[in-house]
């Protein structure tokens, strides 16, 4: 018997799983409490860009299998059941706010089937799982709850989901395990590490992962600090380091650091939980990995500073780049949009490009001015920051947009431009992390 899956709350995460679980054989329905998300996927259009995903949701959509609905009774003769909700910063704490994720549970706890298994995939803080497979257990005592973190990267979220690099299952027992190989046989078959673990680890995984993730960009961006006070680059020192396999080249860019919808939210939410364990010490260090975030953004202020004038009054910035990073349209914390809201508040006139992002950060920052033309948006700059490293912004000829600007004076906010090219064009450039010369 094929495995009828739901996926509840169609986000970022829920809309790339519930494709992908088609994709897979499956038949599935998606369910939201937003009728215009739903409406839109059911008419074949993700409401974000993603790579590849529309294309999936459209041809999966063609098949049948997959459905999506308002109507929560959709879900009730589904044998497996996937929580995608989001689980955001509180407004008043560091705490993630797990408002939906028990919210989604107690709307279906009542109306699923028995035998059935209702999966966590949303990013919570430890202990979470636990305390909702009680309350599910309550409620309908014949259904079961498991723990499936999810590791999809923005831009990479089809083939992170299809091809994942390992599969991580927190269950209680051996029954809900075996439902979860029939879901991901298919991985199985191709041999993907499956890791088996309790309901605690398995939220672990999660945001010990990402806390790591974050630890690589701010100890990279920590060193990015050190060559800038000593003179060296960082771009070498990055590389170079990078060869020792036990180090790893990968997430080691130096620049205006982390953010998004997960790192930022997650290391936070990591540090909060670590204090109602009364394990805060373990996770102090953390704090910092946050700061020296943060501070990649002012040190790119005072970098303009440096090269502009310490007075931004009146001073025109063009920013190529608004999204968090590229091949998304995620502004969500973004570095990007900080930095620029940041100088336009000291007095600067802001223009933003972003090949994909401009209306989503139109929505969070409207005082910012938008241009969807790099040429339009340089025009008579006195300074361009280049702060999302989309490939479009690799390819710009540095002479052609030498004749635009008012000076010609580059920062690289993502150590991404070839200096060389830039500085052969007329162009004073500067990078953080690496000195002048
Ligand atoms: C991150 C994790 O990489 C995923 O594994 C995880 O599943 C996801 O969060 C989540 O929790 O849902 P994502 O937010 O899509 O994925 O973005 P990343 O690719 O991790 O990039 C995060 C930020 O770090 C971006 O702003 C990026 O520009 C920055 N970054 C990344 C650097 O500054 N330097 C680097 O070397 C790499």
């Amino acid at each position: 018997m094929t495995l009828k899956i739901s996926v509840i709350g169609t986000g970022y995460l829920g809309a790339t799983h519930a494709a992908c679980m088609s994709h897979l054989g499956f038949e599935v329905v998606g369910v939201d409490i937003d009728p215009a998300k739903i409406a839109s996927l059911a008419a074949g259009t993700i409401p974000f860009y993603e790579p590849g995903l529309q294309e999936l949701l459209q041809s999966e959509l063609a098949t049948g299998r997959l459905s999506f609905s308002s109507d929560l009774s959709a879900i009730s003769d589904c044998d497996v059941h996937f929580i995608c909700v989001g689980t955001p910063q509180v407004a008043d704490g560091l705490a993630a706010d797990l408002t939906y994720v028990f919210s989604s549970l107690n709307a279906i706890a009542p109306i699923i089937k028995p035998g059935s298994l209702v999966v966590g995939k949303s990013t919570v803080p430890v202990g979470t799982a636990a305390k909702m497979r009680e309350q599910l257990l309550a409620i309908n005592p014949d259904t079961d709850l498991a723990w499936n973190p999810e590791f999809l990267r923005e831009g990479f979220a089809v083939e992170d989901t299809l091809k994942p690099n390992r599969l991580v299952v927190g269950v209680t027992n051996s029954k809900t395990e075996e439902i979860l190989r029939q879901v991901y046989a298919k991985n199985l078959a191709e041999e993907t590490p499956w890791v088996v673990a309790d309901l605690p680890t398995a939220e672990l995984v999660k945001v010990s992962a990402n806390a790591f993730l974050a630890t690589k960009i701010s100890f990279i961006n920590a060193m990015a600090e050190i060559c800038e006070a000593a003179g060296g680059d960082v771009t070498v020192l990055a590389k170079a380091i990078g060869y020792d396999p036990r180090i790893g080249n990968r997430f080691l860019q130096a620049g205006i650091g982390f953010g998004g919808g997960c790192l930022p939210k997650d290391l936070r939410a990591f540090i909060a939980r670590s204090k109602e364990l009364g394990a805060d010490q373990a996770l102090e260090f953390l704090r910092d990995i946050d700061s020296i975030n943060l501070r990649a953004r002012t040190r790119m202020i005072e970098l303009v500073r440096k090269d502009l004038s310490e007075d931004l009054r009146g001073k025109k910035i063009a920013v190529l780049g608004a999204a968090f990073k590229p091949d998304s349209d995620d502004v969500r914390d973004s570095p990007a949009l900080d930095i620029s809201a940041q100088i336009q508040a000291a007095g600067a006139t802001v223009t933003v490009h972003d090949p994909k992002a401009i209306s989503n950060a139109q929505k969070r920052f409207p005082a910012l001015n938008y241009s969807d033309s790099i040429e339009e948006c340089v025009k008579e700059a006195d300074l361009v920051l280049h702060l999302t490293e989309w490939k479009l912004y690799r390819e710009i000829d540095p002479v052609q947009l030498h004749s635009l600007v008012a000076q010609p004076i580059m920062i690289d906010g993502r150590n991404a431009l070839d200096r060389d090219k830039w500085r052969a064009a007329g162009w004073k450039f500067r990078a953080l992390g690496r000195s002048e010369n």
